[in-house]
């Protein structure tokens, strides 16, 4: 959990017009002081993230490393790292697997190891390493390399490989089964799909993606403890989506044991917003120990006039403790509010079985229901609830 660059500031390196939002040190310490001193830390929000555009253009021509823009990050990246450190935050940086960058910047191409034990002797703590200009043939090698000379530098550092959104020449659908379960070896997380936009199409078309590849096996189960989907950033708190949207992006990101990695300006969250980023029960589920993907488990229209198939949605993911974090969605963006119910047959349970049920966004216990549950909900929202067996 925490803070990463890219959708809010992109490859911003015109410092003299942006000051405060160009691609520097300046803006990753900001953002450091404000997970901390907006509560952001506290709910478990550590990592702050660079991502592309932070080095030269060229390598070092005497060391031939990488090196930091100097008038961008004239402190150097492993100073960057003890100002994180010192704050009991986490640095991560961002590279490519190959010649270079998507930005144009350095790539580890051919420099594998070198890289590694630079990026390492920074003391950086997560590492997430792009795909552009690279055959994709080329990553059944280059990406397990990397996996092994990271854990030969002796230093942990969370390794996000973003090789499956690479495997299709359109960016499309990338759930190759051999590819999913070779990088739950290699990889701590992976980018499976196109990158997110501050939009509700954006996310939708994401939420879409999970939805089209629930039942594949292995694109559920690969995930677990140490290694996951991830369905790209949060774009909460930003300006493309409503509060419903928001609402939706927290309650499935939960729901799919994604990392949640914001990329907003923490200057100006909301206190909606804010509220929804750190809602501790949704973060308690994203976070459960068994780290245990959560599913589709049904969808329909309930017959409502109009609305398409499918569009009334019970996710389900198991927790830890055997109760079951419930997402009730309505995706369909027409209407009123429609009633979604919830039955104890969708998440396996006796049909007639007695459950309690807990409010997680209202933070309320709701009380013992038998068969079934109904919830109000919105367009384009969710309702979010804790259903465990009654004694
Ligand atoms: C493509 C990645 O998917 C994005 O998240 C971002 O890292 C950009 N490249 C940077 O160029």
């Amino acid at each position: 959990m925490g803070w990463m660059s890219w959708e809010r500031y992109l490859c911003n390196i015109d410092c003299q017009t942006y000051p405060e939002s160009c691609i520097s040190e300046g803006l990753f310490k900001r953002m450091g002081d404000l997970l901390v001193s907006e509560g952001y830390a506290d709910a478990g929000y550590v990592q702050v993230n660079i991502d592309d555009c932070w080095s030269t253009l060229e390598r070092d021509p005497e060391t031939d490393d990488i090196m930091p823009d100097p008038d961008r990050f004239p402190s150097g990246i492993k100073s960057l790292a003890k100002y994180m450190h010192d704050k009991d935050l986490k640095l991560g940086l961002y590279s490519d697997i190959g010649t270079k960058t998507c930005g144009g910047y350095v790539g580890m191409q051919d420099h594998l190891e070198q890289d590694a034990n630079l990026f390492a002797s920074w003391d950086i703590d997560m590492l997430k390493v792009d795909g552009c200009y690279q055959d994709p043939s080329m990553m059944w090698d280059t990406y397990p390399e990397l996996s092994r000379a990271l854990n030969a530098t002796g230093r942990p550092i969370v390794y996000s490989c973003s090789w499956p959104a690479y495997l299709d020449p359109d960016y499309g659908e990338a759930n190759d089964a051999e590819v999913l379960k070779e990088l739950a070896e290699i990889c701590n997380l992976w980018r499976n799909w196109d990158d997110i936009q501050d939009s509700w199409a954006s996310v939708s078309s994401i939420i879409d993606f999970w939805k089209r590849n629930n039942t594949e096996d292995p694109f559920v189960n690969v995930a677990g403890p140490g290694h996951w989907n991830d369905p790209d950033m949060l774009m909460i708190g930003n300006n493309g989506l409503s509060l419903s949207e928001e609402r939706s992006q927290m309650a499935l990101w939960s729901v799919f044991a994604a990392p949640l990695l914001m990329s907003n300006n923490l200057a100006e969250v909301s206190e909606e917003s804010k509220a929804i980023l750190l809602n501790k029960e949704i973060i308690a589920v994203d976070q459960d120990p068994m780290g245990k993907q959560g599913t589709l488990v049904f969808a329909q229209n309930n017959g409502e006039y109009l609305a398409p198939e499918g569009s009334h949605s019970v996710w389900a993911r198991e927790l830890h403790d055997g109760s079951y974090a419930v997402v009730l969605q309505n995706s369909w963006d027409m209407g009123d509010f429609v009633k979604i119910s919830f039955r104890p047959e969708m998440i396996g349970w006796e049909v007639d079985a007695k459950f309690e049920v807990r409010d997680l966004f209202l933070h309320e216990d709701l009380g013992a229901f038998e068969g079934e549950f109904l919830a109000d909900v919105n367009p384009s929202d969710v309702e979010m609830f804790i259903v465990k067996k009654a004694q």
